[in-house]
């Protein structure tokens, strides 16, 4: 039944980017002056989960690559390097292959991205709301030539944390909002992955329409679904996804997704959904406490609420409900049920 697995994992950049024509517009005409040698304009992309964004930037960045052959651009995720000396000299070995010494100076690194760049450049900072300090953006900006493409959950999350010389300078650009996928347009991504990764005919597209419905609009979660229908099917002896497959396979999908997305979280986060998990709902000021209790080096409630607590609930991890004593935090649900079809 699978014909080629790897069409399914999460870094697969497929070759046609579904409905999300006016997104890749507004990221292509942003990096766009690169054709004619200019700097390239920065841009944001905000967006909730498996909403495309960092199929957008990446798929962008290949047609730009397409045009221009040897334009220097790089990834960086900043869920896995968050330090400013770790986004710094991960942009230094992507962009320029610079061999940076181990605890370089920052100074150091940002100089000699500064001498080795002579011509425009892209940088794709992925999860950009997790950088430590906020004003590593100040550095990148500094440096010649270089446009990024910034990629958060929400546009509070990243510039609420920036000070005001950093803020009035780095806060310039396009901004792309990515809304949930419609279930059509979930339909017709997974009905291309099932072309690309399926035997023909394994699956029926009310089938997918099913996958579709279920998954709220979240590509990732949907991908992962058919796999998992394909794989029960195929251990069934199956030549075709039945439809009964589906409400089970979106669930084990969900329970996949969130434990990849466990496996990413930081310190702090997977002390305050380890406390969530056990002694949840709780509301701010038992969480708070709870964690304090736990983990050997915490943070400020204040630095929570900024970045570790909206990471947790935009991966659907938890949820929040504001009451009477503020707010409460409770472990997230798996869904798995029907949404509204559009
Ligand atoms: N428009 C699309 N066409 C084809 N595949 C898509 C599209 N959008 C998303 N996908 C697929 O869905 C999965 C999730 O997409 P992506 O990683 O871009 O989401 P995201 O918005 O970056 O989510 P997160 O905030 O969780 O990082 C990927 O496997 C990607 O290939
Ligand atoms: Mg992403």
């Amino acid at each position: 039944m699978l014909r080629d697995g790897t069409v399914f994992d999460d870094e697969h950049l497929p070759r046609e980017i579904v409905g999300r024509n006016s997104q890749m517009n507004e990221v292509t005409d942003a990096l766009a002056p690169i054709e004619d040698g200019v700097r390239a304009e920065n841009c944001f992309l905000f967006g909730p989960s498996g909403a495309g964004k960092t199929t957008v930037a990446r798929a962008a960045v290949r047609e730009l690559r397409r045009e221009v052959l040897d334009v220097p651009t790089a990834y960086v995720n900043c869920w896995k390097d968050y330090t400013r000396s770790g986004v710094l000299e991960r942009t230094a070995k992507n962009l320029v292959g610079a061999a940076i010494p181990k605890n370089a100076p920052a100074r150091d690194v940002i100089d000699t991205l500064q001498t080795e760049l002579d011509s425009p450049s892209v940088l794709i900072i992925d999860e950009v709301d997790q950088l430590q300090d906020p004003d590593t953006l100040y550095d990148l900006h500094s440096i010649r030539g270089l446009a990024w493409i910034c990629i958060a959950n929400r546009e509070v999350d990243l510039l609420a944390r920036l000070d005001d010389r950093t803020h009035s300078r780095v806060s310039v650009g396009y901004r792309v909002q990515f809304d949930r996928y419609t279930a059509d347009t979930v339909t017709e991504i997974l009905d291309r992955r099932a072309s690309h990764g399926l035997e023909q005919g394994a699956v029926q597209r009310e089938t997918l329409r099913r996958i579709a419905e279920l998954v709220d609009g979240d590509a990732r979660r949907a991908i992962t679904a058919l796999r998992v229908a394909a794989r029960k099917a195929d251990h069934e002896g199956l030549s075709t996804i039945p439809e009964r497959l589906v409400e089970d396979s979106v669930l084990s999908a969900e329970a996949e997704v969130r434990q990849k997305t466990i496996s990413k979280l930081n310190h702090h986060q997977r002390v305050l959904y380890e406390c969530i998990e056990r002694w949840g709902p709780l509301i701010q000021k038992e969480l708070y406490d709870r964690y304090e209790s736990e983990h050997p080096d915490p943070i400020t409630l204040r630095a929570l609420r900024k970045s570790h607590l909206p990471k947790l609930e935009h991966y659907n991890l938890i949820t929040t409900e504001r009451g009477a004593d503020g707010k409460t935090y409770e472990l997230a649900e798996s869904s798995g049920t029907p949404v509204g079809t559009d």
